[in-house]
């Protein structure tokens, strides 16, 4: 089974470009590959959301130099795969606090989603300055004002309309979630691998949707429940 939605969080950019003998942005430039490789393939695997944890609150700690390099290549990446977006009928949005961004990118980012709203393909979605506690916090805050009914939370959410992420990668032989879709991965597989994201190019994605493929999800029920609806449906 093709998950509905792959959420990936990126990991491993500068300990690829030590490896090498590089500065840290080399690896969020060869990152940027692996990030249009991935795009495809999700396009030609039917995948319809396909999210990329880009830039965490977080990160703004990093040495400013590399935040502007990160913030530089993301301005980049918008302008540029605009052409592919279309051409892909691909439908870009970002999602996060875009009130830390500066105008320039805001604007460039507005462009673009604007521009690629009318495409039905894959829905590509970008993290940026995001975490899923200051988006549980804002859904809160705008849940309580709005005095919304209890089953109706995650549409406060800033991922509101996006279905919670089905399979969540992360590379770089890390295990851990690191503050990204807290609330949207209550069921959500897990896959780690301990490809750098620099290489995580294909013929890893595929890997990943295989090991997904062979999942049972249960969502809290029993395995044999599972495999009676499974025969029901067929
Ligand atoms: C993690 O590696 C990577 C990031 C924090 C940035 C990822 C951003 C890009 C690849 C830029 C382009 C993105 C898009 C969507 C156009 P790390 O720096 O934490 O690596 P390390 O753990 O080895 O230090």
């Amino acid at each position: 089974m093709i998950p509905e939605h792959v959420a990936i969080i990126m990991d491993g950019n500068g300990r690829w470009a030590k490896m090498r003998g590089k500065e840290r942005v080399f690896g969020h430039h060869e990152g940027t590959e692996s990030v249009r490789a991935c795009s495809e393939y999700a396009v030609e695997a039917g995948i319809k959301y396909l999210s990329f944890f880009a830039f965490s609150e977080e990160n703004w700690n990093r040495p400013e130099a590399e935040v502007s390099e990160l913030m530089r290549l993301m301005a980049l990446s918008i302008l540029n795969e605009r052409p592919t977006f279309m051409k892909n009928n691909i439908r870009f949005r970002v999602v996060g606090n875009r009130s830390r961004l500066s105008d320039e990118l805001n604007h460039d980012i507005d462009e673009a989603v604007r521009v690629t709203s009318v495409n039905t393909g894959l829905t590509l979605i970008v993290f940026l300055s995001y975490s899923g506690k200051w988006d549980i916090e804002q859904a809160a805050a705008r849940f309580a004002a709005a005095g919304a009914p209890e089953g109706h939370f995650g549409e406060y959410l800033a991922t509101a309309g996006i279905p919670d992420p089905d399979l969540l990668i992360r590379t770089s032989g890390e295990q851990r979630i690191s503050n990204f879709m807290l609330w949207q991965c209550a069921y959500t597989e897990f896959y780690f691998t301990p490809v750098l994201w620099p290489d995580f190019r294909k013929s890893e994605f595929r890997q990943a949707l295989e090991e997904f493929a062979s999942r049972q999800r249960r969502f809290g029920k029993t395995g044999d429940q599972i495999n009676v609806e499974t025969k029901l449906s067929e």
